[in-house]
């Protein structure tokens, strides 16, 4: 597939992402970046809207809406934009969009994406999760395939350079051993699969088995039709890695993160804020691990230029802009022809590993993933 879309050279692109704040949330100059797509977005909540914000401030033009329901998000926010709006995706002329963005909740993503397979759409973001079911997502893969359409799954964390500068360290500080991830506020299909995703980028190696144990979710924010309790996850890597994945409903906190290298330790408790890189000291570089004692020395590790800075409030809460950055990622990825960033191989592998801790909290056992069992695969978990 080749790309019609125009480039921009590297000095606008800078230009467009300081307009955005926290730049280097986002992966810049990888892909090539894209402006003046013709852009469509299907689902206009709370994601949608942020998906149209972040086109807009990429340059791209909105082409088409698409939301049944009567005043959505997105349209209050731009009403400038209602004449776009239509009911149903059959609306749209796919020769009149280069992107579309699917941003419905999870239990449309499949039926959505199939339709637009069919209707000639040809470069696709899937807002995460990519499907309810395992089965869904492969058959996703498949029908892309045949038909040669490029599809993008937004989880956005794949896009940040400040976890692309941790995966470098392990040059110096060795692989990653373990990466634990806590978090309150329940959700493992929604915002945990966010945490499964930035666990497999960051191990980067293929996850085996699972052991979980789930919590009782209280109702849904998204209506009651979904249902989507937190757990507490195991995974187990096939380098001898190993995640821990904390999103318990019972918990109404953010615990932060841990990522242990052999030889050196990197921790935040809040994401935005500034995170701290605890290593040992060259010299002690090369004695054995087995001396656990040899101390660890902290230096400077900023997951941006301004994170560091005492004064800077924006950065601080700064999570709506990263996520509209990781949007405008998504549909990077989408409208380029390198191999993806966050294709739906990677989002496979996600619901692999989120259908696994369902089964594992049912059985009370440890789940190897090469062995879920096909009604497991197939089962459609009621997730938004
Ligand atoms: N990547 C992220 O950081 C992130 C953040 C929040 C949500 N999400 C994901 O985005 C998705 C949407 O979440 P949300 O919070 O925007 O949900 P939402 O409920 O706010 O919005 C869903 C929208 O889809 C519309 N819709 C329903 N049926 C439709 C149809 N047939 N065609 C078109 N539109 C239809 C609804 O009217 C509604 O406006 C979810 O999958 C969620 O997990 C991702």
């Amino acid at each position: 597939m080749t790309s019609q879309i125009p480039k921009t050279d590297d000095a606008s692109n800078a230009s467009v992402l300081a307009a955005m704040g926290g730049p280097e949330h986002r992966r810049i100059g990888i892909p090539p970046l894209a402006q003046g797509a013709r852009v469509a977005v299907v689902g206009l909540g709370l994601m949608g809207a942020r998906h149209v914000t972040a086109a807009l401030r990429r340059g791209h033009t909105i082409v088409g809406l698409v939301d049944p329901s009567a005043n959505p998000h997105a349209l209050q926010l731009n009403p400038d934009l209602a004449s776009l709006r239509c009911d149903t995706l059959a609306e749209l002329r796919s020769d009149t969009v280069d992107l579309l963005v699917i941003a419905t909740t999870a239990d449309l993503h499949h039926r959505l994406a199939t339709e637009a397979f069919g209707l000639g759409f040809r470069r696709i973001v899937i807002e995460k999760p990519v499907s309810q079911s395992v089965d869904e997502a492969f058959d996703i893969k498949l029908r892309a395939q045949e038909k040669g359409v490029r599809v993008i799954v937004n989880h956005g964390r794949r896009y940040c350079d400040a976890y692309a500068r941790v995966r470098q360290l392990k040059g110096e500080m060795g692989d990653i051993r373990t990466v634990t991830l806590r978090f309150g506020g329940g959700a493992l299909g929604c915002v945990g699969t966010h945490w499964i995703d930035l666990a497999n980028t960051l191990i980067d190696a293929k996850a085996t088995h699972v052991f979980a144990k789930e919590t009782e979710p209280s109702e849904n924010p998204r209506g009651v039709r979904f249902n989507d309790p937190g757990a507490s996850v195991m995974i187990v890597y096939e380098n001898g890695a190993c995640a821990f994945i904390d999103t318990r409903d019972d918990v109404g906190f953010v615990g932060g993160a841990a990522i242990s290298f052999s030889k050196g330790e990197l921790t935040w408790t809040d994401e935005f804020g500034p995170w701290t890189l605890r290593r040992r000291r060259e010299g002690d570089l090369d004695r054995p691990l087995s001396r656990y004692g040899t101390p660890l020395f902290p230096s400077l590790f900023s997951p941006s230029v301004t994170a560091l800075d005492p004064t800077n409030l924006l950065w601080r809460h700064n999570g709506e802009q990263a996520v509209l950055g990781y949007a405008a990622s998504a549909m990077d990825d989408a409208l380029g022809d390198h191999p993806p960033i966050s294709g739906i191989d990677a989002a496979i592998q996600t619901m692999r590993v989120y259908a696994a801790a369902r089964v594992s909290h049912v059985t009370s056992s440890s789940v190897c993933i090469d062995n879920i069992e096909s009604a497991s695969l197939a089962r459609r978990f009621s997730i938004p």
